[in-house]
């Protein structure tokens, strides 16, 4: 065999003349594309094109997969459409290189084939995956707010039709080998085993490449497309505006102009992306992406391995959180005050692991792992006991009394608690220092962040392996201070609570919901309200309310007295038929949107610098972190922060002044607003 090294590949040629081009990017656990990498690969191309061999094989020597997709970090560096231009053309003319080579090529994938590792693999002849769940291939671009621009599109869409295609690229799924296969985009799913003898075989039988079926064409027919681009911006249009998420309708429209034309298509690719990847909304959300990243390093602590884990209260959230960490490959004993308060978790906890685990045998290993425990035996032997009991403080104290000398020693004790501050608790406990705020949101299964709340006796210690056991449990933690609602309900509030006085004025509650997802939320406040439940946002709010002196509206309180407590009873602001809002029409009044769009967006604006001044958070990203996580607030726009420094602090300042004279003292700017409006050389007042 002879052997070249580089950096990041390197090439083996075997006694059958069939180049093996092994990916093993040098500085990184992962293969990301990125301008060195594609020089190197484009080396290697014109070597092995010289070399004339049987058929060339390009693989990955990393354990965890083939390509995960251009790396990030790239994209933040990008100054210019012209730069942007130049960066995927780059990438274009390797690939064409690629896709051009007279002999047999073939991608042989294991793990993440994601984003430019798929188009890698769409400019070979043919595609090998690894027959297993983990092995993804898929264009997530859109999920970043771009497009594929290295002929991703430019090579499906011939290869697998106009549908297939654009299903992928606009939902941006990820999919196995077997459904790779089923849609016409792998070649052979094999087992680990035989995966390099199936590379092998495509090279000497150099079958012709993978056609799609007459119907699969159709959808790319000049005819049929426009008709097609219309439903797919109509599906799009149901998810995401095109104001804010400019890139799949760019997508289509390259599509419904170029199908044909994998040069016009890779063109129009290059052309389109440049213009996004520098726009907005992408950049925004390659924020949001490191911010994420920035969440899952806070939970990095290696050395700290819980197994064992002890829920008390198995109500709706402890029920939930104890069947999340069972998934999650815990074991886990479940305590209430008896196994009648025990079963509907266990019964809940079930219909969870048959939705994401499918297989029978799997279900039952899940079941296996969370054991009812009514007694509260599984406190002994528990790493991490978690309290999900009545929001009381001193039935939760009684209950660190009786529990804590039965805990082992290095055990943690993580409350659920939404409003008691740690402080009241840990008075309880001769070892304050174990006690930490494990924050969850309700419903656990979909909700991503964990608030880690760091009370003045926990320890750092214990903080850091509470966060680590977020990451464990696949959650992403933010620290907090251990202050009244925390970060998310203490900015939620406000927003929330100016929902209900607009809706008390007489505004629509469709329209009050329509000012905040134009605006970008992902469901109005006034659906949300009546989701998280009426009495929920009551209790939220006056225990806000004592500690910040604001007004809770009559409206709420009134809803509750009277038994509406939203989804959950049938009716809130809305009715409900079947768990779904029935929506009234918005009427004919003539109302300013844009005042009430600025009413509610001003007062989460508002508690977040509050929040910011008052350090519940180490810093603005952080927060943007937190409300993007825990709310699902406008990931477009990077997060409130991130929103009030694009707007600029001084315009919101004075907008916030104005409805302060307009409509009450609710909109007084919080002292905050001073460094903010300062930091830009500007006067306050
Ligand atoms: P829940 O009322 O649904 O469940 C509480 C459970 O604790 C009940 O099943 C009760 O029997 C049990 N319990 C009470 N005292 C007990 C004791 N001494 N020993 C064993 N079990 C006992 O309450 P939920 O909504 O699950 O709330 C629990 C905690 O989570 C509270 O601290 C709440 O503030 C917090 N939280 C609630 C959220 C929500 O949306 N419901 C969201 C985030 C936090």
């Amino acid at each position: 065999m002879e052997n070249t090294t580089h950096i990041h590949f390197r090439a083996e040629t075997d006694s059958d003349n069939i180049v093996w081009l092994h990916f093993d990017k040098a500085d990184g656990a992962t293969n990301v594309l990125n301008a060195e990498v594609f020089e190197q690969l484009d080396q290697h191309l014109q070597n092995i094109a010289a070399q004339c061999p049987r058929g060339l094989v390009i693989l990955s020597d990393k354990s965890n997969g083939f390509i995960a997709g251009a790396d990030i970090t790239a994209f933040t560096k990008v100054s210019s459409k012209k730069q942007a231009l130049e960066f995927l053309r780059m990438g274009q003319d390797v690939f064409n290189r690629l896709d051009a080579l007279a002999f047999p090529t073939v991608a042989l994938i294991h793990g993440f084939c994601l984003g430019g590792g798929t188009e890698l693999s769409l400019a070979c002849r043919y595609r090998v995956t690894r027959d297993d769940p983990g092995t993804r291939l898929g264009l997530p671009e859109v999920k970043l707010g771009i497009h594929p621009g290295w002929g991703g599109s430019a090579r499906m869409v011939p290869l697998l039709g106009g549908l297939k295609s654009m299903d992928l690229i606009l939902s941006g799924r990820s999919i196995d080998g077997r459904t790779g296969k089923r849609m016409g985009l792998v070649d052979m799913v094999v087992p680990e085993r035989p995966l390099r003898d199936a590379a092998r075989k495509l090279v000497f039988d150099a079958p012709p490449p993978h056609q799609p079926a007459w119907y699969d064409r159709l959808s790319n027919h000049f005819l049929v497309r426009p008709l097609l681009a219309r439903v797919f911006a109509k599906q799009v249009g149901k998810r995401v505006s095109k104001n804010h998420y400019p890139s799949p309708y760019a997508m289509i429209d390259i599509w419904r102009k170029h199908a044909t034309s994998k040069t016009a298509m890779l063109t129009a690719e290059a052309e389109s992306l440049a213009g996004l990847i520098t726009g907005v909304t992408a950049q925004n959300l390659v924020r949001v992406f490191f911010l994420q990243e920035q969440l899952k390093s806070l939970g990095k602590d290696k050395s700290y391995q819980p197994k064992y884990v002890h829920v008390i209260g198995a109500g709706t959230m402890g029920g939930d959180i104890a069947a999340w960490c069972a998934f999650r490959g815990f074991q886990v004993s479940l305590q209430d005050q008896s196994p009648e308060r025990i079963a509907p978790a266990m019964k809940r906890a079930y219909v969870l692991f048959k939705r994401k685990l499918k297989r029978p045998i799997k279900i039952n290993e899940a079941m296996d792992r969370l054991m009812p425990d009514h007694k509260g035996i599984g406190v002994a032997r528990a790493d991490i006991v978690i309290e999900a009991i009545f929001e009381d403080a001193e039935v939760k104290r009684s209950l660190y009394r009786e529990i804590e000398p039965r805990m082992k020693p290095d055990a943690i004790l993580a409350t659920n608690t939404s409003s008691i501050p740690l402080e009241e608790l840990s008075s309880a406990l001769s070892s304050p220092e174990r006690l930490v705020g494990l924050h969850f949101f309700n419903p656990v299964a979909m909700m991503q962040l964990v608030e880690v709340v760091n009370g003045q006796s926990t320890s750092a210690s214990v903080s850091a392996q509470a966060m680590a056991f977020t990451r464990k449990i696949d959650r992403l933690p933010l620290p907090v201070t251990s202050t009244p609602g925390f970060l998310v309900n203490r900015i939620l509030m406000p927003y929330l609570m100016e929902a209900v006085v607009l809706e008390a004025e007489g505004v629509p509650a469709v329209l009050i919901d329509k000012a905040a997802t134009s605006f970008g939320m992902p469901m109005g406040p006034v659906q949300l309200a009546d989701t998280v439940g009426l009495d929920i946002c009551l209790h939220v709010a006056e225990i806000l309310a004592e500690h910040f002196n604001a007004e809770i509206p009559e409206r709420l309180k009134k809803l509750v007295s009277d038994g509406n407590l939203g989804r959950k009873s049938g009716r809130g602001f809305y009715e409900y038929k079947k768990g779904k809002p029935v929506k009234p029409g918005a009427g004919s009044g003539n109302w300013n949107m844009e005042e009430i769009t600025n009413r509610l967006v001003l007062r989460l604006l508002n508690e977040s610098v509050s929040c910011l001044r008052e350090h519940v958070v180490a810093d603005k990203d952080l927060l943007d972190a937190g409300m993007i996580f825990g709310t699902g607030f406008a990931p477009f726009r990077g997060g409130p922060m991130h929103h009030l420094d694009a707007v600029g602090a001084k315009v919101l300042y004075q907008q916030l002044e104005s409805l302060k004279l307009l409509r009450g003292d609710r909109f007084t700017p919080d002292q905050g607003w001073a460094a903010l409006t300062d930091s830009l050389g500007e006067e306050t007042t």
